[in-house]
C-alpha cells in the first residue's frame, strides 16, 4: 500500500506547476507527437492534476475530461474545453468502450493497484481507440532498486519492462523515451516535499548514489545544487 491519499495532493497543488518538467514544451510535442494524425472525440486524462498535459491536448487535439482524485489539483485548472471529475483511476465512473483517447502521464507510481487502473482504462476505451502513457523511469531497469530508494517517498517507479508487461493486451504498442536534460534536485525536492529533514536526507542520498547511477543518469554538481537526467518512458497502444 503506497498510501498517496488526497491529503498529499491537497499539499503539492499549489507549487506543483512550479516543477521543471511539468510544463517542458519540447516533452509535450514528443509525447502528443506520438499520436497517428485522426480525429479523436471523446477524450479522457487519468489523473489530470493540474491540467498541464490537458491544455496541450485542447491547443492540438480538442476538449477532453479529467479525473483525479485530489480537488486541490484539479481546482488548479480553469479551461473551457476541460471537464474536471473528482474519481479514482481504480474505479473510472464511464462506460465500457466509451473513449477514443486516453491519456496518463506520470500518475501510476502513485497508485495502488496499477493493473487494475490499466484494465479500467482498457475498459473504457471503444476498440481501435489509443492509450497514451508517460512515466519517470529509472535511467536503467538494472537499477531500478537504487532509483527507488533514492526518491525514496515509498514509491516503486515501474520499470520500462513492468510497463510494457502493463500494455500486453494491446495491438501496435509503440515506444520512446524523452530525456529531459540536466534537471536540478533542488528544484524537485522543494516542490515535492515540505518536510525538512526528509529533504536533507533525500539530497545526501543524491550525493552517495553509486558511480553506475551516476554516469546514467549525467549527474553534475555544484555548490548549492545537483543535476541529472530525467528519463519519461512514453508509449502508445492501441485497443483490439
Ligand atoms: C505527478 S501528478 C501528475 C499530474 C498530471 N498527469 C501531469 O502529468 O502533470 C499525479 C496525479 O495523479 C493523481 N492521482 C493519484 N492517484 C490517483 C488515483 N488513484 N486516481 C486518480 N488520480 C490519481 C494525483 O492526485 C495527481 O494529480
Amino acid at each position: 500500500m503506497k498510501g498517496y491519499s488526497e491529503n498529499y495532493w491537497a499539499k503539492r497543488a499549489k507549487q506543483y506547476n512550479k516543477t521543471n518538467w511539468v510544463k517542458n514544451e519540447n516533452f509535450m510535442v514528443r509525447f502528443l507527437g506520438m499520436l497517428p494524425d485522426k480525429k479523436y472525440e471523446p477524450i479522457l486524462e487519468v489523473g489530470i492534476g493540474t491540467g498541464a498535459v490537458a491544455e496541450k491536448v485542447c491547443e492540438k487535439i480538442g476538449p477532453l475530461t479529467g479525473i483525479d482524485i485530489s480537488k486541490e489539483m484539479i481546482s488548479q485548472i480553469d479551461h473551457p474545453e476541460i471537464t474536471p471529475i473528482l474519481g479514482n483511476a481504480h474505479s473510472l465512473p464511464f462506460d465500457d468502450s466509451y473513449f477514443k483517447l486516453i491519456l496518463m502521464r506520470n500518475v501510476i507510481h502513485y497508485i495502488d493497484d496499477p493493473e487494475l487502473a490499466f484494465s479500467e482504462i482498457y475498459r473504457c476505451l471503444m476498440p481501435n481507440g489509443y492509450f497514451l502513457f508517460s512515466q519517470v523511469v529509472s535511467p536503467d531497469d538494472s537499477i531500478s532498486e537504487e532509483y527507488d530508494r533514492l526518491v525514496g517517498r515509498n514509491i516503486h517507479y515501474p520499470t520500462q519492462g513492468e510497463i510494457i508487461q502493463l500494455f500486453s493486451k494491446y495491438r501496435s504498442v509503440t515506444q520512446d523515451n524523452f530525456i529531459l536534460k540536466n534537471q536540478s534536485i533542488i528544484n524537485w525536492i522543494n516542490n515535492t516535499c515540505n518536510d525538512k529533514s526528509q529533504k536533507k536526507h533525500t539530497i545526501d542520498r543524491h550525493r552517495q548514489t553509486s558511480d553506475t547511477y551516476k554516469r546514467l543518469s549525467n549527474f553534475s554538481e555544484t555548490a548549492n545544487d545537483m543535476f541529472v537526467d530525467i528519463k519519461h518512458f512514453m508509449v502508445l497502444g492501441q485497443k483490439i
